[in-house]
């Protein structure tokens, strides 16, 4: 484990550390704050293009709705995934035209369906069918893109058991989608939240084939393949995004190849709803040592708990709702470093709940009150979730740099 200045010392210096030490030494309200590094999100977009040049990006906005980055990604020309109104228009409100927004939820609040239909917003998911009544009723002449489930079993989050059809339900769909007038365009499927297994894709983008073939036969012009999310968004991935890349390139160029066998073009509009993937690396969390209490265990080991200004009210409520493991860094000097003992230690949040438990029972260098942690890859459904539950405010950003 690399110390933050480490990092600052060797010759990989970046600017994100030295605002992170910066803003340590002003920080007097002892306020948990993230450092923004918004080239980091540049470089994730030059790879996506690079990597998946096929597939068109629609930013799954509930992933970190900072203004900020959405702007950006807007001026970077992704589309959007927007699951409700208020999504939609935020994102209206930075001048995207409807057309690159996807209402993306495939069970929607019929106000909303109306007020979607109302903007221009047609593109939108479904995968049962009382959606497709209710979608008859209020978006007639919208283009619908039916959710099926893939395989979900290696991801960290998976929704197959909230949200998707069986494919076995596919042709009864399609069929009612007929006699209701609407207008089936495509397929989409969410292979779960950062999958590390992304041969996964093949088998789903293979029943996606199925699924289009079928529309087609039922008279529906199909023209949409939507792969969702999934990708990884973290630095150290287990798996990285270019075996995903890799792997799904080839499943597209097998069952959605750009031209058919006769040599005509065939059309198909490629699509994806990435959201860690953009932001997860480019946050990058601060949070100091507020109170420290030494308690001896039952099997006379001692166990230091730290109480961080920030906990799983805060930033860190993914390590419940994202099964997300925290990895904090401590804000000392090698020469320092090296003089704590090492302790057996338990990071807790700042409030009077004992669920606000950070991190436990891990080996860490000992640490005193007024002490910083950095916690890199922060960016993924952290800020847009946190609360400020028993009066301890959400930490605030620190946007680091621009596009250049
Ligand atoms: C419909 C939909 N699309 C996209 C995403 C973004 O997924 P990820 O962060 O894995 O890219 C989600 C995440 O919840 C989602 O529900």
């Amino acid at each position: 484990m690399k110390t933050l200045v480490e990092r600052v010392n060797n010759t990989q210096y970046s600017t994100i550390e030295d605002i992170i030490v910066e803003n340590v030494c002003n920080n007097k309200n002892e306020q948990p704050f993230y450092v923004v590094n918004m080239q980091d999100i540049y470089r994730k977009h030059m790879d996506w293009l690079v990597l998946m040049p096929r597939v068109k990006p629609f930013y799954a906005v509930k992933c970190n709705d900072n203004p900020e980055v959405l702007a950006f990604l807007a001026s970077l020309g992704t589309g959007f995934d927007c699951a409700s109104k208020v999504e939609i228009d935020t994102i209206l409100g930075l001048g995207v035209k409807p057309d690159n927004i996807i209402y993306a939820n495939p069970c929607k609040t019929k106000s909303f369906i109306k007020h979607a239909q109302h903007v221009g917003v047609n593109l939108m998911t479904f995968d049962n069918e009382l959606e497709l009544h209710k979608v008859a009723q209020l978006h007639p002449n919208s283009r619908l893109v039916l959710r099926i489930k893939g395989d979900d079993s290696h991801s960290r989050c998976k929704f197959n058991v909230k949200f998707g059809a069986d494919l076995e339900k596919a042709y009864d769909l399609l069929s009612l989608a007929s006699k209701l007038y609407l207008n089936v365009v495509g397929v989409s499927f969410h292979i779960g939240s950062d999958c590390d297994h992304p041969s996964v894709y093949t088998d789903v983008i293979a029943r996606c084939r199925y699924v289009f073939d079928l529309g087609a036969k039922l008279g529906h012009k199909m023209t949409i393949l939507d792969i969702g999310g999934g990708f990884p968004g973290n630095d150290n991935a287990p798996i990285p995004f270019e075996q995903h890349a890799r792997i799904i390139n080839r499943a597209l160029d097998i069952y959605f190849p750009k031209v058919d066998d006769h040599g005509n073009e065939t059309n198909v509009t490629i699509i994806a709803e990435p959201g860690r993937y953009y932001v997860a690396s480019a946050f990058t969390l601060a949070a100091m040592v507020i109170a420290k209490r030494v308690e001896t265990l039952p099997d006379g080991q001692e166990c230091f708990m730290y109480y961080l200004n920030d906990g799983v009210y805060g930033a860190f409520n993914n390590t419940i709702f994202e099964h997300a493991t925290a990895e904090p860094s401590p804000l000392l000097d090698e020469g320092e470093l090296y003089k704590r003992n090492i302790r057996l230690s338990t990071l807790w949040g700042p409030t009077c709940d004992s669920i606000d438990c950070v991190k436990r029972d891990f080996y860490f260098p000992e640490l005193n009150i007024g002490e910083w942690l950095v916690f890199p890859n922060m960016g993924a459904y952290t800020c847009c979730v946190a609360t400020t539950f028993n009066g301890f405010e959400r930490a605030k950003l620190i946007i680091a740099d621009d596009k250049e």
